[in-house]
């Protein structure tokens, strides 16, 4: 694991830093209110009328040569106090991290006090969690994948930003729950960046194999129990549909298993996770068009998600049990690929006719979500990249979510909610299967006519439910790359989006 940014709290100063980090508010007239502090300086830039007006969202870096307890000091705009939320001050600390590497700074105190000392600022959600936000959005925005550069192994020039920051308070109370809250921050840093490496890490690297040596690891590391299944192990299980999709791909594929179990909880519930991991989507035999083919590698990220997720659930001691699958495979053509129109049959006995080799991932989904439900779970909850079309439902903005059980779907969206990860939820009328009946088999995995993409995709993987089972899906193919709009959340490549709600849920259920 790379080295990350350390996080402290501390009521007296950390001594010699680089930079000081100072909340600005605007007052009713839009104009920045001076912050009550030590810092004349940068005061006194702001009465001259500087440019800095103190917007939510920009910074101004103010040099101060020498003088005051830093070097220079960092200005962060907050807006008007009365509308603050948690995830404003999430996407301040991810401009607030843009701008600390900008100025190449080494370390930095945030005084998070002038956070609070706003008049007018809302009761919720206090002190504590607004810090944190900061915190998150600090941390959440410092990520670089330089595993396959070979020169650099940190930034161009062996900088990648602030080595420790401080959170300075006067508040002893606060201080102390701040311990606690930013290494749970640190937790989430860490665990997050383990979904990113996974899900940006180029298939020829990122196997199936590979993947499952990590998870090794990883699971060692959090005391989790561990089990891969590997092709002929599935053999046994009767999973015709992962092994299906696998047929034309020279790699092996593998499915791994972890458990996490709370200590000192009596008859804990179980939450199953289900992740889609295609280690490379080139569609099959209905082959995708090769534009932007190479994003295919980040097809696992669902599993790369479970990963996270549930390293983050026990690092932070969730009281449920956890089993967590993880379904890797490739999507590749070949002699021995499923064709179009070939029957398959899954492991609940169900047959299905392949109408197209692209809508793979349901049917790796419907073989692990049924192997799932042997584990009796409470709730059964399955993250994929499923479907182009959940874009064109709701953009970057949002992942969709179905399921068959609405309160557990308003739970996971409201976790989703408190941490800035939108979630909306799309309908599962019965109508939507007759589209995917088959004259020929059980069902039919698409009905290649592009409507209702992202819920046929729930429908499928409803038909694999069983009876009683609380099950939610959700499709992350829009939210899991390339997210433009998030401050704290990488322009290019991996989000690492939903490891926080997922872990959340397990936390709260
Ligand atoms: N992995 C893709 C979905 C995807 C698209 C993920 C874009 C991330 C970005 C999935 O396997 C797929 O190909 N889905 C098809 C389904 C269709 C054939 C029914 C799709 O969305 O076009
Ligand atoms: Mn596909
Ligand atoms: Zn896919």
């Amino acid at each position: 694991m790379r080295k990350l940014t350390t996080l402290e709290a501390r009521t007296t100063s950390a001594g010699a830093v680089d930079v000081d980090v100072i909340a600005v508010f605007q007052d009713s007239g839009k104009k920045p209110i001076p912050p009550r502090s030590v810092y004349s300086g940068a005061v006194e830039r702001l009465r001259r009328g500087d440019a800095f007006v103190a917007r939510h969202g920009s910074t101004q870096f103010v040099r101060f040569g020498g003088k005051g307890s830093a070097e220079s000091c960092l200005l962060v705009g907050f807006g008007a106090a009365a509308e603050l939320t948690e995830e404003k001050v999430r996407s301040a600390g991810g401009n607030a991290w843009s701008r600390l590497v900008a100025e190449k700074c080494k370390t930095a105190t945030i005084h998070i006090d002038t956070l609070f000392a706003a008049k007018g600022l809302p009761r919720e959600p206090g002190h504590a969690r607004l810090a944190r936000a900061f915190a998150e959005g600090l941390v959440l925005g410092a990520y670089q994948f330089l595993k396959h550069k070979s020169s650099a192994k940190s930034g161009d020039d062996g900088y990648a930003g602030p080595a420790k920051i401080s959170f300075l308070t006067q508040e002893k109370a606060l201080k102390k729950q701040l311990d606690t809250e930013l290494g749970q921050v640190m937790d989430i840093a860490e665990c997050v960046q383990v979904t990113r490496d996974w899900s940006n890490e180029p298939s020829n690297h990122g196997t199936p194999e590979f993947y499952a040596a990590e998870a090794r690891k990883l699971a060692k590391q959090h005391g989790l129990k561990i089990t891969v299944l590997t092709e002929a192990d599935a053999a046994r299980e009767k999973m015709g549909l992962y092994l299906g999709v696998g047929q034309g791909a020279e790699r092996e594929g593998r499915i791994v298993v972890l458990e996490y179990t709370p200590k000192g909880v009596k008859n804990p519930k179980t939450i199953a996770f289900v992740g889609k991991g295609i280690t490379f989507d080139s569609g099959g035999i209905s082959i995708k068009p090769s534009a932007r083919m190479e994003e295919m590698k980040h097809d696992m990220t669902g599993a790369a998600t479970v990963m996270g997720a549930t390293m983050l659930a026990a690092r932070w001691g969730a009281p449920n049990r956890i089993v967590a699958i993880m379904a890797f495979t490739e999507n590749m053509p070949d002699g021995k690929a499923i064709q179009p129109g070939n029957v398959i049959t899954a492991r609940s006995g169900k047959t299905v006719e392949v109408i197209n080799t692209d809508a793979e991932g349901r049917l790796i989904l419907a073989d692990v979500l049924d192997y799932a439900q042997d584990f009796k779970p409470d709730a059964v909850l399955d993250v994929a990249t499923l479907t182009g079309a959940v874009s064109i439902a709701l953009g970057k903005q949002a992942a969709g979510i179905l399921g068959n059980d609405d309160q557990l779907v308003e739970s996971i969206r409201r976790a989703g909610e408190v941490n800035g990860e939108r979630l909306w939820q799309l309908p599962m009328w019965d109508e939507y299967f007759e589209d995917l009946k088959s004259d020929t088999a059980d069902m039919k995995n698409s009905a290649n006519d592009g409507y209702g993409g992202t819920i046929r995709g729930a429908m499928f993987l409803k038909q694999f439910i069983r009876k009683g089972t609380q099950w939610a899906h959700v499709d992350i193919a829009a939210t899991a790359w390339a997210v433009g709009h998030l401050s704290y959340i990488p322009k290019r490549g991996a989000s690492g989006l939903f490891v926080r709600t997922l872990a959340q849920f397990a936390t709260d259920f």
